[in-house]
């Protein structure tokens, strides 16, 4: 290991222990970062660990939408985001004000939102979902009508897989959504008889022309399950460092090389050290927003 990343390693383990901390990695984060974390995960996987691990502290090593998650589900824990900057343009592509305007026109739909939301959106939701769990709550929904805010290509995803009217926002995540049906034929070409893994915030075409489609914690279980030596992988770069740990005998390519969310490649090990030793930036959600929020998120928790 690199001098540089020994220190910092060494620095934050002994700081993390002073201030009894976990640290959280979403699956798209640099090498080091998911290195450094005591739970690498998907989003719903990190969700369940934030409501109920032991910490008086949450360094959550994702973008803005998860470590507000973890703070409307752990509200007595300090939770925070090394890099203030990171963000979600798909979060970003809907307002609660939209959403109440939206749900005038559609008054007997549930609203479905997608956990990459702000608060605010949760707050005015009957219930969240995560892509591992999308299809499974919608169905489970007693209303016929569903509005799913903000991501139109995994809404249109749960759209194929339920008997339920959906009303799609038109939002999408601007990574997954570059993804052309091209490279998915360029890349059958390339690799024949090898599967193509997507991410369903892929558009429906590319899901459809792929052989699979699951969020990132469905993808690393297929990769060790499967009998497969070779997959092609349709999501954020960020995924390949641990299939590849977990699965050193497989090899995986990368579907597209527009794959690359930079909000997710803020964090590093500086400022992990530097948001362990000041407690900043802290993310933090007024109570008359949590409260709500905290249904929404709940109910995704029971039902998935
Ligand atoms: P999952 O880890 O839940 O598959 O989500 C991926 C994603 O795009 C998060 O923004």
């Amino acid at each position: 290991m690199e001098e540089r990343r020994a220190v910092l390693m060494e620095k934050i383990q002994k700081m993390k222990k002073k201030c009894n901390a976990v640290i959280l990695a979403h699956n798209y984060q640099i090498d080091e970062v998911q290195d450094a974390a005591d739970h690498v995960g998907d989003s719903f996987a990190l969700s369940r660990i934030a409501a109920q691990v032991e910490a008086d502290v949450i360094v959550f090593c994702g973008v803005h939408f998860m470590a507000e998650g973890a703070a409307i589900l752990a509200p007595e824990k300090t939770v925070l985001l090394p890099d203030i900057q990171a963000g979600c343009p798909l979060a970003d592509m809907v307002t609660a004000e939209a959403l109440r305007e939206k749900k005038k026109m559609h008054p007997h739909a549930a609203v479905v939102t997608y956990v990459n939301s702000s608060a605010e959106v949760k707050a005015e939701s009957d219930v969240c979902v995560t892509s591992s769990n999308a299809v499974n709550v919608v169905n489970s929904l007693d209303a016929e009508e569903v509005l799913f805010v903000p991501d139109k290509n995994l809404g249109s995803f749960v759209a194929d897989r339920t008997a339920k009217k959906v009303i799609l926002w038109d939002g999408y995540c601007i990574t997954h959504h570059r993804v052309t049906l091209e490279e998915v034929h360029a890349a059958r070409e390339a690799h024949p008889g090898t599967p193509i893994v997507v991410h369903p915030e892929c558009t429906p075409e590319v899901v459809k022309a792929s052989d699979h489609a699951f969020s990132t914690g469905g993808i690393l279980k297929f990769a060790r399950e499967t009998d497969h030596r070779k997959l092609i992988i349709g999501t954020e770069m960020g995924l390949l460092y641990r299939l590849k740990k977990e699965n050193p005998h497989k090899q995986f390519y990368l579907l597209s090389q527009a794959l690359i969310c930079p909000n997710m490649k803020y964090t590093n090990l500086e400022k992990i050290a530097a948001s362990l030793e000041t407690l900043q930036p802290r993310i933090t959600v007024p109570e008359e927003i949590r409260e709500p929020a905290r249904l929404a998120l709940e109910r995704m928790l029971s039902i998935a």
